[in-house]
């Protein structure tokens, strides 16, 4: 199966998500518009695997207490819309010893520089600037995520999900 590890949002922080991308709309954006309860950010691209077990024990080895992140900002990969994350040294170690863990265990990780973001639109038609109010979230849980097809729908299911526990 398809798999990476993720970071969801907060139902306020989705809320926010949609509305920046009903304004986009309302603009004459058209594109693939990521569905609301798919709204991430991906921490590790695992991709195809049938070594789930591994996996789901990398992500339970991610440890640290909860912290707080920011989601201000947006701009364009090529056709891709996203929102951005202020830059934050807890949330790129949680990635960074995410993704060391997996490679350490043989995974052909998408090992790419990580560019925390939050994709709303795949290939928009066009480049209107569209913004968002800051806003904070507590990162408390980082979730194991299956990306499948079904019926023709993108639909992304948690299937194990690990607590940040308060280290004293
Ligand atoms: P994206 O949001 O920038 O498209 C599930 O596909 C998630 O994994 C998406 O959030 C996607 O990022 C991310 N991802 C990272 N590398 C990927 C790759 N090589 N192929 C597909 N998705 C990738």
């Amino acid at each position: 199966m398809r798999l990476f590890v993720a970071i969801s949002f907060t139902k306020e922080i989705k809320e926010k998500l949609v509305e920046l991308q009903n304004k986009l709309k309302s603009e004459g954006v058209k594109g693939n518009y990521s569905y609301p309860e798919n709204i991430h950010i991906t921490l590790a691209f695992i991709g195809e695997t049938d070594r789930v077990t591994e996996a789901r024990k990398c992500v339970a080895a991610a440890g640290g207490s909860p912290f707080d992140i920011s989601v201000s900002g947006t701009g364009y990969f090529g056709s891709i819309f996203w929102a951005g994350i202020e830059k934050n040294p807890n949330l790129e170690n949680l990635a960074y010893d995410i993704r060391n863990a997996l490679i350490s265990k043989g995974f052909k990780i998408d090992d790419k520089p990580f560019k925390p973001h939050i994709t709303l639109i795949r290939e928009a038609s066009k480049k209107a600037r569209a913004d968002i109010s800051r806003c904070e979230m507590k990162v408390d849980e980082i979730k194991l995520m299956k990306s499948e097809r079904i019926n023709g729908r993108l639909t992304y299911t948690c299937i194990y999900s690990k607590k940040l526990e308060n280290i004293l």
